[in-house]
């Protein structure tokens, strides 16, 4: 039986890929996307979820818009990284992909009501601690919660700050500080999951849609990084978050306790993990260590499936 996942999300070029990912794969039933702002506004990743639907032939999967704000009320997004539109400025058709009309929370509400479910949390947490806010004790109805998010060794907004935890620090503790089992998959993880040139022309010879939109999205994001880390290694952050589902043998992982700094003059949405022998069997997992070939290969075989 497939997994149901509902996916929270702030699409995002890797949020993209790993929507993309997730619908292609058997062992995922992806119930919903939920929106959430961070990479761009609301408006805009709620688009763009739809707009993924569309490209994937998936108008039977949900969209749910959640949280324009962070908890704290500042804005969340981020200066470009995925272009002005969150997916790399393309041209698209205005996608005929709904918008439910309930947000985000009641759609995750409803969905862990039906029955087992999974939610993968690739954006800011705003949305989950708004549904923990609204339904108390819905944390130990959730089969387990998996999040890109965080960073041991160094932040990419702030030396001490990953971006999703950043944009909403207040929202962050609260998801961390839940019953539910959760799988995190922190910067120190993400980093070594990358595509590179030669997937962008392998995509590309796919000669489909997916694989030419895919291949055109992350140019950009290979020049942002090109410029940021002086290197073209397209990191998939949150494509990690989708593979440990996939393939649980994939992610060799730590049990810790964790939570998030909210104050702290320098390290304001830092995530600490406590990796000491008392937490080794904690239900709180932290992903440390993946093979990226096998990660790439993945991807490419999953992609292909699109026609
Ligand atoms: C995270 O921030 C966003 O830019 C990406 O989509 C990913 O979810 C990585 O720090
Ligand atoms: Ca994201």
């Amino acid at each position: 039986m497939p997994r149901r996942v509902v996916i929270d999300t702030d699409p995002g070029v890797d949020d993209a890929v790993a929507i993309l990912l997730a619908l292609a794969s058997p062992e995922l039933e992806v119930v919903a996307l939920t929106t959430v702002a961070g990479n761009v506004a609301l408006d805009k990743t709620t688009l763009n979820a739809r707009r993924l639907l569309e490209l994937a032939g998936r108008p039977d999967v949900i969209v749910a818009a959640g949280m324009a704000e962070a908890l704290a009320g500042s804005p969340a997004h981020e200066g470009g990284v995925h272009g002005e539109d969150g997916l790399g400025d393309l041209d698209w058709d205005e996608p005929s992909v709904p918008v439910h009309p309930d947000d985000a929370v009641e759609v995750l509400r409803a969905a862990i009501e039906a029955g087992p479910l999974t939610v993968v949390a690739i954006g800011p947490l705003t949305n989950l601690a708004v549904l923990l806010r609204r339904y108390p004790g819905v944390d130990e109805r959730v089969e387990r919660v998996v999040i890109m998010g965080g960073a041991s060794f160094m932040g990419n907004v702030t030396p001490a700050a990953e971006f999703n935890i950043w944009a909403d620090p207040e929202a962050a503790r609260e998801v961390f500080a839940a019953r539910w089992p959760m799988a995190i998959m922190p910067l120190d993880l993400t980093h070594q999951a990358f595509l590179n040139d030669d997937d962008l022309a392998y995509l590309r010879s796919l000669r489909t849609e997916v694989g030419r939109r895919c291949a055109d999205m992350l140019e950009p994001y290979a020049a942002f990084h090109e410029r940021w880390y002086a290197n073209r290694d397209i990191i998939m952050h949150d494509a990690t978050a989708i593979y440990e589902l996939i393939d649980p043998t994939a992610i060799t992982s730590e049990g810790v306790a964790a939570t998030v700094e909210t104050g702290g003059e320098y390290s304001r949405g830092a995530t600490w993990f406590d990796r000491r022998p008392a937490h080794r069997a904690s239900p709180v997992r932290v992903g440390v260590r993946l093979d990226n070939d096998r990660f790439r290969a993945l991807v490419r075989e999953r992609l292909a499936t699109y026609r």
